[in-house]
């Protein structure tokens, strides 16, 4: 077992937001495939449908797609919520607002649905800053984490954008409003496809978030970045696939892994697959997993395994009496 804010894990992986939904039934079954954390959809303050179709096209060397946050609205959730309360995994639900105050609202209520934690998906527009987005502004960040963090009794993650210019100050600004660990990265881009035959952008939406294997260099580099400046741990996620994907990530300074468009490439398996590339090359290069984290931070010419900071704080106590998970 491994210990995330209190929370007992059976491996490091996670499922990224957005990919499996909220059914209670598709979430179990990813954590019997091996997924440690299991994260939600994120949830919105009201009703939202979304993009219209295409909103996901699959380039080969990884996803582009405009899905639009659909949501039904935090309460208008009472069967997913009811069946996840005799949930046997452990939970992180994600939410996003269109103001603080909306984030602030969802929070509240999402938090007393027993969630083991909560995950601010602050790469959407931010209305209070006329439409830039939270997770690029250092003080809406932190205003917003603030903010969250005041009414939830859960620990609380922050999901931060490749967007941002200097990641690793969004990371620390939502470390000093409170954040508990912080999940790098959203999407990238975004991006655009043409279909040279009508001479039209592809997705309904015509822009899109990027992810899978193309963007992993991005996505190491931010949580790289992030690892320099902030002493909470980092769910490190965008375009892991395979288990030496998710030993270059724990390098860059990861805590645990996430994988979101892995799903679709290797299917639910994906995480015990993963699992098992991660203990076989660990075993066969003789070390651990904590023995890796932070190593592309060593001083050149130093062994891997050797860690020169403080070791990830991942063992924060968060009792709470909503947790649902049993060690
Ligand atoms: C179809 C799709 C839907 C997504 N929906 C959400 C979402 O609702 N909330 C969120 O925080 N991230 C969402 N993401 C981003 C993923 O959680 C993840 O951060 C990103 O895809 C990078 O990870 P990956 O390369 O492993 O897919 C979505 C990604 C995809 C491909």
């Amino acid at each position: 077992m491994i210990e995330f804010l209190g929370i007992q894990l059976k491996t490091p992986l996670v499922l990224a937001s957005g990919i499996l939904g909220n059914n209670a039934d598709i979430l179990s079954r990813v954590h019997g495939a091996g997924c440690g954390l299991v994260t939600m959809k994120s949830i919105g303050p009201a009703p939202r449908d979304g993009h219209n179709n295409p909103t996901v096209i699959d380039l080969g060397c990884g996803m582009i797609n405009a899905v639009g946050l659909p949501t039904p609205g935090y309460d208008n959730m009472d069967a997913e919520w009811q069946a996840l309360a005799d949930r046997h995994f452990p939970l992180n639900a994600s939410i996003y607002g269109g103001s603080t105050a909306e984030f602030a609202e969802v929070a509240r209520f999402v938090s007393d649905q027993g969630p083991d934690c909560i995950e601010i998906n602050i790469s959407c527009p931010n209305s209070d800053l006329h439409g830039m987005l939270f997770g690029v502004d250092e003080k809406a960040a932190h205003a917003v984490t603030a903010a969250v963090k005041q009414v939830i009794d859960v620990p609380l993650i922050a999901k931060l954008t490749p967007a941002a210019p200097d990641i690793g100050r969004i990371a620390k600004a939502c470390e000093d409003a409170g954040a508990d660990a912080i999940c790098a990265i959203n999407t990238a881009g975004p991006g655009m496809v043409i279909d040279i035959e009508t001479g039209r952008p592809v997705l309904a939406f015509q822009k899109g978030g990027l992810s899978g294997p193309m963007i992993k260099p991005i996505a190491i580099r931010c949580v790289y970045d992030i690892f320099k400046t902030v002493s909470i741990p980092i769910i490190g996620l965008g375009g892991i696939t395979t288990g030496a994907d998710a030993v270059e990530m724990f390098m860059a300074g990861a805590s645990l892994v996430g994988m979101g468009s892995a799903v679709r490439y290797r299917g639910i398996q994906v995480f015990d697959m993963v699992h098992r590339e991660l203990v076989d090359w660990l075993a066969a290069h003789n070390t651990t997993r904590e023995a890796v984290m932070g190593a592309a931070h060593h001083p050149a010419g130093t062994p891997a395994g050797t860690i020169t900071r403080e070791p990830v704080s991942i063992e924060k106590d968060h009792t709470s009496q909503h947790r649902k998970n049993t060690p």
